[in-house]
Protein backbone atom coordinates (compact mmCIF):
# COMPACT_ATOMS: atom_id res chain seq x y z
CA UNK A 1 0.00 0.00 0.00
CA UNK A 2 1.30 3.84 -0.58
CA UNK A 3 1.31 6.33 1.78
CA UNK A 4 -0.67 8.81 -0.13
CA UNK A 5 -3.39 5.64 -0.35
CA UNK A 6 -3.90 5.25 3.41
CA UNK A 7 -5.33 8.81 4.02
CA UNK A 8 -8.51 7.61 3.96
CA UNK A 9 -8.23 4.90 6.72
CA UNK A 10 -8.26 7.43 8.79
CA UNK A 11 -11.72 8.80 10.20
CA UNK A 12 -10.66 12.10 12.11
CA UNK A 13 -12.70 15.14 10.01
CA UNK A 14 -10.72 16.51 6.84
CA UNK A 15 -10.49 19.95 8.56
CA UNK A 16 -8.06 19.16 11.18
CA UNK A 17 -4.49 18.61 11.06
CA UNK A 18 -3.39 16.58 13.55
CA UNK A 19 0.16 16.74 14.02
CA UNK A 20 0.35 15.51 18.09
CA UNK A 21 1.38 12.11 16.80
CA UNK A 22 4.25 12.20 19.52
CA UNK A 23 1.70 12.27 22.18
CA UNK A 24 -0.82 9.59 20.80
CA UNK A 25 -1.50 8.92 17.05
CA UNK A 26 -4.27 8.55 15.39
CA UNK A 27 -5.82 5.29 14.53
CA UNK A 28 -6.49 3.31 11.01
CA UNK A 29 -9.87 1.79 10.61
CA UNK A 30 -8.24 -1.84 10.10
CA UNK A 31 -6.66 -1.71 13.67
CA UNK A 32 -10.17 -0.69 14.94
CA UNK A 33 -11.82 -3.17 13.02
CA UNK A 34 -9.56 -6.03 14.16
CA UNK A 35 -10.41 -5.19 18.03
CA UNK A 36 -14.41 -5.11 17.05
CA UNK A 37 -14.03 -8.25 15.50
CA UNK A 38 -12.38 -9.87 19.13
CA UNK A 39 -15.31 -8.24 20.85
CA UNK A 40 -18.35 -8.94 18.96
CA UNK A 41 -16.97 -12.12 17.40
CA UNK A 42 -14.50 -14.49 19.15
CA UNK A 43 -14.04 -12.94 22.95
CA UNK A 44 -12.28 -15.25 25.27
CA UNK A 45 -9.37 -14.72 27.89
CA UNK A 46 -6.44 -16.40 26.77
CA UNK A 47 -4.30 -18.76 27.49
CA UNK A 48 -7.09 -20.60 30.18
CA UNK A 49 -9.35 -23.50 28.73
CA UNK A 50 -9.96 -25.22 25.66
CA UNK A 51 -13.37 -24.29 24.06
CA UNK A 52 -13.44 -23.49 20.84
CA UNK A 53 -13.45 -19.10 21.23
CA UNK A 54 -10.65 -19.60 24.10
CA UNK A 55 -8.37 -21.20 21.20
CA UNK A 56 -9.04 -18.78 18.78
CA UNK A 57 -8.46 -15.54 21.05
CA UNK A 58 -5.48 -17.63 22.26
CA UNK A 59 -4.11 -17.51 19.19
CA UNK A 60 -4.60 -14.74 18.01
CA UNK A 61 -3.08 -13.01 20.70
CA UNK A 62 -0.30 -15.13 20.43
CA UNK A 63 0.13 -13.76 16.67
CA UNK A 64 0.16 -10.85 17.93
CA UNK A 65 3.15 -11.18 20.43
CA UNK A 66 4.73 -12.51 17.00
CA UNK A 67 3.89 -9.76 15.17
CA UNK A 68 5.72 -7.33 17.82
CA UNK A 69 8.75 -9.17 18.00
CA UNK A 70 9.84 -9.86 14.76
CA UNK A 71 9.04 -6.03 13.94
CA UNK A 72 11.82 -5.05 16.28
CA UNK A 73 13.75 -7.91 14.94
CA UNK A 74 13.22 -9.05 18.12
CA UNK A 75 12.25 -12.87 17.52
CA UNK A 76 15.11 -14.07 19.74
CA UNK A 77 14.21 -11.97 23.02
CA UNK A 78 11.33 -12.06 25.13
CA UNK A 79 8.38 -9.67 23.82
CA UNK A 80 5.81 -8.63 26.72
CA UNK A 81 2.57 -6.77 26.35
CA UNK A 82 2.28 -3.38 28.96
CA UNK A 83 0.86 -1.09 28.95
CA UNK A 84 2.71 1.71 27.75
CA UNK A 85 6.59 2.73 28.02
CA UNK A 86 6.43 3.98 31.60
CA UNK A 87 5.15 0.63 32.48
CA UNK A 88 7.55 -1.01 30.76
CA UNK A 89 10.50 0.96 31.92
CA UNK A 90 9.31 0.52 35.61
CA UNK A 91 9.42 -3.15 35.27
CA UNK A 92 13.14 -3.01 34.58
CA UNK A 93 13.50 -0.67 37.36
CA UNK A 94 11.76 -3.13 40.14
CA UNK A 95 12.80 -5.98 38.38
CA UNK A 96 16.60 -5.87 38.71
CA UNK A 97 18.69 -6.70 41.48
CA UNK A 98 20.07 -3.36 42.58
CA UNK A 99 22.67 -3.33 45.46
CA UNK A 100 23.89 0.33 47.02
CA UNK A 101 26.74 1.60 45.17
CA UNK A 102 25.56 0.41 41.40
CA UNK A 103 25.28 3.14 39.41
CA UNK A 104 23.01 4.26 36.55
CA UNK A 105 24.05 6.40 33.32
CA UNK A 106 21.27 8.29 31.92
CA UNK A 107 20.85 11.69 29.93
CA UNK A 108 18.63 15.52 30.97
CA UNK A 109 16.92 14.79 27.92
CA UNK A 110 14.60 11.88 29.04
CA UNK A 111 10.72 11.86 29.38
CA UNK A 112 9.94 11.85 33.31
CA UNK A 113 9.08 8.31 32.39
CA UNK A 114 12.70 7.37 31.87
CA UNK A 115 14.39 9.36 34.61
CA UNK A 116 12.03 8.91 37.57
CA UNK A 117 12.07 5.21 37.81
CA UNK A 118 15.90 5.48 38.11
CA UNK A 119 16.17 8.65 40.49
CA UNK A 120 13.68 6.90 42.86
CA UNK A 121 16.50 4.03 42.87
CA UNK A 122 18.86 6.56 44.53
CA UNK A 123 16.95 5.50 48.38
CA UNK A 124 18.32 2.32 47.69
CA UNK A 125 21.96 3.85 47.30
CA UNK A 126 22.28 3.55 43.90
CA UNK A 127 24.15 6.57 42.10
CA UNK A 128 21.99 7.79 39.21
CA UNK A 129 24.59 9.92 36.50
CA UNK A 130 22.84 12.52 33.89
CA UNK A 131 24.83 13.15 31.32
CA UNK A 132 24.31 16.57 28.96
CA UNK A 133 23.99 17.32 25.30
CA UNK A 134 26.45 18.58 22.82
CA UNK A 135 25.31 21.12 20.48
CA UNK A 136 21.20 20.57 18.79
CA UNK A 137 20.85 18.39 21.59
CA UNK A 138 22.81 15.22 20.28
CA UNK A 139 25.02 13.27 23.28
CA UNK A 140 28.21 12.05 22.06
CA UNK A 141 28.97 8.29 22.26
CA UNK A 142 32.53 10.07 24.07
CA UNK A 143 30.22 11.13 27.09
CA UNK A 144 29.22 7.64 27.41
CA UNK A 145 32.12 6.08 27.38
CA UNK A 146 33.68 8.56 30.33
CA UNK A 147 30.60 7.90 32.61
CA UNK A 148 30.07 4.19 31.67
CA UNK A 149 32.17 2.65 34.56
CA UNK A 150 32.49 -0.89 35.53
CA UNK A 151 29.90 -0.37 38.27
CA UNK A 152 27.32 0.94 35.76
CA UNK A 153 24.49 -1.40 35.85
CA UNK A 154 22.37 0.16 33.64
CA UNK A 155 22.65 2.87 30.82
CA UNK A 156 18.82 4.53 29.97
CA UNK A 157 18.54 7.02 26.84
CA UNK A 158 15.80 7.31 25.05
CA UNK A 159 16.87 6.68 21.23
CA UNK A 160 14.66 9.74 19.74
CA UNK A 161 14.02 13.01 22.06
CA UNK A 162 10.37 13.64 22.42
CA UNK A 163 11.30 16.76 22.40
CA UNK A 164 13.96 17.89 20.26
CA UNK A 165 13.18 15.19 17.69
CA UNK A 166 17.03 13.88 17.81
CA UNK A 167 18.24 10.63 17.49
CA UNK A 168 20.98 9.66 19.63
CA UNK A 169 23.62 7.26 18.58
CA UNK A 170 22.42 3.96 20.06
CA UNK A 171 25.07 1.50 18.63
CA UNK A 172 27.90 3.19 19.94
CA UNK A 173 26.59 3.52 23.37
CA UNK A 174 25.58 -0.11 23.26
CA UNK A 175 28.80 -0.93 22.35
CA UNK A 176 30.55 0.76 25.17
CA UNK A 177 27.82 -0.81 27.33
CA UNK A 178 28.81 -4.31 26.23
CA UNK A 179 32.07 -3.85 26.66
CA UNK A 180 31.64 -2.53 30.36
CA UNK A 181 28.90 -5.07 31.28
CA UNK A 182 26.14 -2.61 31.61
CA UNK A 183 22.67 -3.39 30.75
CA UNK A 184 21.75 -0.91 27.90
CA UNK A 185 17.66 0.01 27.82
CA UNK A 186 16.49 2.40 25.30
CA UNK A 187 13.34 4.09 25.60
CA UNK A 188 12.13 3.79 21.50
CA UNK A 189 8.68 5.54 22.42
CA UNK A 190 9.81 7.84 19.85
CA UNK A 191 11.54 5.89 17.34
CA UNK A 192 9.91 2.61 16.57
CA UNK A 193 6.81 3.82 15.45
CA UNK A 194 8.81 6.41 12.90
CA UNK A 195 11.66 4.15 11.33
CA UNK A 196 12.81 0.80 11.17
CA UNK A 197 14.06 -0.51 14.48
CA UNK A 198 16.10 -3.64 15.00
CA UNK A 199 16.85 -4.04 18.56
CA UNK A 200 19.17 -7.16 17.72
CA UNK A 201 21.04 -5.21 15.71
CA UNK A 202 21.24 -2.23 17.98
CA UNK A 203 22.92 -4.31 20.71
CA UNK A 204 20.51 -3.02 23.68
CA UNK A 205 19.15 -5.51 26.14
CA UNK A 206 15.59 -3.48 26.90
CA UNK A 207 13.54 -1.87 24.16
CA UNK A 208 10.60 -0.35 25.71
CA UNK A 209 7.70 1.52 23.36
CA UNK A 210 3.99 2.54 23.15
CA UNK A 211 1.38 0.89 20.85
CA UNK A 212 -0.77 3.77 20.49
CA UNK A 213 2.20 6.38 19.26
CA UNK A 214 2.43 3.79 16.20
CA UNK A 215 -1.26 3.73 15.10
CA UNK A 216 -2.21 0.75 17.70
CA UNK A 217 -4.60 1.48 20.72
CA UNK A 218 -4.04 3.39 24.20
CA UNK A 219 -3.33 1.13 27.01
CA UNK A 220 -0.76 -0.55 24.89
CA UNK A 221 3.26 -0.94 25.21
CA UNK A 222 6.18 -3.29 24.91
CA UNK A 223 8.90 -4.32 27.14
CA UNK A 224 11.33 -6.42 24.62
CA UNK A 225 14.30 -8.02 26.37
CA UNK A 226 17.40 -9.96 24.61
CA UNK A 227 17.31 -11.99 27.82
CA UNK A 228 14.83 -12.38 30.72
CA UNK A 229 16.63 -11.29 33.33
CA UNK A 230 14.38 -9.32 35.80
CA UNK A 231 12.17 -10.70 38.04
CA UNK A 232 8.36 -9.86 37.04
CA UNK A 233 6.90 -6.98 39.22
CA UNK A 234 3.53 -8.84 38.87
CA UNK A 235 2.53 -12.15 40.26
CA UNK A 236 -0.95 -14.09 39.76
CA UNK A 237 -2.86 -15.77 37.25
CA UNK A 238 -1.35 -16.78 34.18
CA UNK A 239 1.94 -16.67 34.78
CA UNK A 240 3.32 -19.88 36.59
CA UNK A 241 4.60 -23.06 35.72
CA UNK A 242 3.37 -25.00 38.65
CA UNK A 243 2.44 -24.24 42.30
CA UNK A 244 4.23 -26.52 45.41
CA UNK A 245 1.25 -27.91 47.13
CA UNK A 246 1.08 -30.87 48.71
CA UNK A 247 -2.20 -31.85 51.31
CA UNK A 248 -3.02 -29.16 52.90
CA UNK A 249 0.57 -27.19 52.49
CA UNK A 250 1.55 -24.52 49.95
CA UNK A 251 5.53 -23.99 50.02
CA UNK A 252 6.04 -21.67 46.70
CA UNK A 253 5.69 -21.29 42.36
CA UNK A 254 7.39 -22.01 39.53
CA UNK A 255 7.16 -19.51 37.00
CA UNK A 256 5.96 -19.63 33.25
CA UNK A 257 8.46 -19.50 30.44
CA UNK A 258 8.54 -16.09 28.28
CA UNK A 259 6.60 -13.48 28.13
CA UNK A 260 4.00 -14.85 30.17
CA UNK A 261 5.95 -14.77 33.05
CA UNK A 262 5.38 -10.77 33.12
CA UNK A 263 2.06 -10.96 32.26
CA UNK A 264 -0.04 -11.86 35.39
CA UNK A 265 -3.86 -11.45 35.30
CA UNK A 266 -6.05 -11.33 32.36
CA UNK A 267 -3.89 -9.27 29.48
CA UNK A 268 -5.93 -6.43 27.58
CA UNK A 269 -6.40 -8.96 24.61
CA UNK A 270 -8.69 -6.70 22.11
CA UNK A 271 -5.50 -3.90 22.70
CA UNK A 272 -2.93 -6.96 21.86
CA UNK A 273 -5.09 -7.80 18.88
CA UNK A 274 -5.20 -4.11 17.90
CA UNK A 275 -1.43 -3.82 18.53
CA UNK A 276 -0.06 -6.61 16.49
CA UNK A 277 -2.61 -5.06 13.42
CA UNK A 278 -1.35 -1.89 13.99
CA UNK A 279 2.23 -3.10 13.26
CA UNK A 280 0.89 -4.91 10.06
CA UNK A 281 -0.15 -2.10 8.80
CA UNK A 282 3.10 0.18 9.21
CA UNK A 283 4.85 -3.39 7.97
CA UNK A 284 2.03 -2.56 4.75
CA UNK A 285 3.70 0.50 3.69
CA UNK A 286 7.13 -0.39 4.46
CA UNK A 287 9.16 1.45 7.22
CA UNK A 288 11.59 2.97 4.90
CA UNK A 289 8.96 4.94 3.28
CA UNK A 290 7.16 6.27 6.41
CA UNK A 291 10.80 7.45 7.01
CA UNK A 292 11.40 8.83 3.67
CA UNK A 293 7.45 10.74 3.61
CA UNK A 294 8.01 12.33 7.20
CA UNK A 295 11.35 13.63 6.21
CA UNK A 296 9.67 15.71 3.33
CA UNK A 297 7.85 16.99 5.78
CA UNK A 298 10.59 17.72 8.33
CA UNK A 299 12.68 19.28 5.88
CA UNK A 300 9.36 21.57 4.15
CA UNK A 301 8.85 22.66 7.67
CA UNK A 302 12.51 23.07 9.05
CA UNK A 303 12.70 25.60 5.93
CA UNK A 304 9.86 27.01 5.97
CA UNK A 305 10.37 28.15 10.01
CA UNK A 306 13.84 29.37 9.24
CA UNK A 307 12.54 32.25 7.05
CA UNK A 308 10.58 33.88 9.34
CA UNK A 309 11.63 36.18 12.15
CA UNK A 310 11.31 35.85 16.20
CA UNK A 311 10.78 31.84 15.57
CA UNK A 312 13.62 30.30 17.53
CA UNK A 313 13.51 25.93 16.69
CA UNK A 314 15.24 24.01 19.61
CA UNK A 315 17.17 20.82 18.20
CA UNK A 316 19.06 20.21 15.20
CA UNK A 317 18.34 22.75 11.87
CA UNK A 318 18.39 20.24 8.99
CA UNK A 319 17.40 16.78 8.55
CA UNK A 320 20.96 14.95 10.07
CA UNK A 321 20.13 12.80 13.23
CA UNK A 322 16.70 14.17 13.85
CA UNK A 323 13.00 12.90 12.83
CA UNK A 324 9.48 15.13 12.24
CA UNK A 325 9.35 16.42 16.16
CA UNK A 326 10.35 19.66 16.00
CA UNK A 327 9.64 22.25 18.80
CA UNK A 328 10.14 25.63 18.47
CA UNK A 329 8.99 29.32 20.16
CA UNK A 330 7.47 32.12 18.61
CA UNK A 331 9.01 35.19 20.16
CA UNK A 332 7.86 35.67 24.18
CA UNK A 333 4.19 34.37 23.86
CA UNK A 334 3.35 31.53 25.62
CA UNK A 335 3.55 28.15 24.25
CA UNK A 336 0.19 27.40 25.20
CA UNK A 337 -1.14 30.38 23.80
CA UNK A 338 0.32 29.49 20.24
CA UNK A 339 -0.94 26.10 20.37
CA UNK A 340 -4.20 27.39 20.86
CA UNK A 341 -3.76 29.69 18.23
CA UNK A 342 -3.00 27.11 15.71
CA UNK A 343 -6.02 25.08 16.44
CA UNK A 344 -8.09 28.41 16.73
CA UNK A 345 -7.07 29.88 13.44
CA UNK A 346 -6.18 26.76 11.15
CA UNK A 347 -7.61 23.63 13.05
CA UNK A 348 -3.63 22.72 13.46
CA UNK A 349 -3.61 20.51 16.30
CA UNK A 350 0.16 20.47 18.55
CA UNK A 351 0.92 19.85 22.06
CA UNK A 352 2.66 22.55 24.17
CA UNK A 353 4.50 23.02 27.12
CA UNK A 354 6.95 20.98 28.72
CA UNK A 355 6.36 17.63 27.60
CA UNK A 356 6.89 15.92 30.65
CA UNK A 357 10.60 16.87 30.29
CA UNK A 358 11.02 19.24 32.89
CA UNK A 359 15.01 18.85 33.35
CA UNK A 360 15.32 19.19 29.54
CA UNK A 361 13.64 22.48 29.70
CA UNK A 362 15.57 23.79 33.08
CA UNK A 363 18.66 22.84 30.70
CA UNK A 364 17.33 25.21 27.83
CA UNK A 365 16.11 27.66 30.13
CA UNK A 366 12.70 27.68 28.60
CA UNK A 367 10.32 28.55 31.89
CA UNK A 368 7.16 27.51 29.89
CA UNK A 369 8.72 25.20 27.58
CA UNK A 370 8.39 24.40 23.77
CA UNK A 371 4.99 24.50 21.63
CA UNK A 372 5.72 20.98 19.34
CA UNK A 373 4.50 19.59 16.23
CA UNK A 374 5.23 16.07 15.47
CA UNK A 375 4.55 14.57 12.43
CA UNK A 376 3.17 11.15 10.81
CA UNK A 377 2.44 9.45 7.89
CA UNK A 378 -0.78 10.79 7.73
CA UNK A 379 0.26 14.04 7.30
CA UNK A 380 0.95 15.99 3.98
CA UNK A 381 3.05 18.68 2.56
CA UNK A 382 -0.31 21.00 2.32
CA UNK A 383 -0.61 20.69 5.98
CA UNK A 384 3.16 21.48 6.68
CA UNK A 385 2.72 24.46 4.13
CA UNK A 386 -0.63 25.67 6.28
CA UNK A 387 0.95 25.17 9.55
CA UNK A 388 4.37 27.80 8.06
CA UNK A 389 1.58 30.29 7.42
CA UNK A 390 -0.17 30.17 10.43
CA UNK A 391 3.14 30.68 12.26
CA UNK A 392 4.01 33.14 10.21
CA UNK A 393 0.88 34.91 11.09
CA UNK A 394 1.63 34.55 14.58
CA UNK A 395 4.44 35.37 14.60
CA UNK A 396 3.97 39.01 12.84
CA UNK A 397 1.75 39.91 16.13
CA UNK A 398 4.88 39.89 17.98
N1 LIG B 1 5.27 11.02 25.81
C1 LIG B 1 4.22 11.70 25.17
C2 LIG B 1 4.63 13.04 24.60
O1 LIG B 1 5.78 13.31 24.45
C3 LIG B 1 2.97 11.76 25.95
O2 LIG B 1 3.77 13.84 24.31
Amino acid sequence: MKIEDCMEDFQIPRYLHYMDSAATSLIPEPVIASMNEYDRHYRANVGRGMHRLTRVATQRYQDAHDSVSSFVGGKEGTTVFTRNTTEAINMVAAGLDWQPGDRVVTTIAEHHSNLLPWLRLRQKGVEVVILQPGPGGIFAARSFDEAVTVDTKLVAVSHVSNVLGTVQPVREIAAICKERGAHFLVDGAQSVPHFSVNAQDMGCDFLCFSGHKMLGPTGTGVLWMKDAVISPFMVGGGMIDDIDAEGDTVEGYSLAAGYKRYEAGTPNISGAIGLGQAVKYLESLGMDAIFRHEQKLTERFLAGLSGIDNVTVYGPEDLKNRIGVISFNIGKIHPHEIAYLLDERAAILVRSGDHCCIPLMRHLGLENGTVRASLYLYNTLEEVDLLIETVEEIARMV
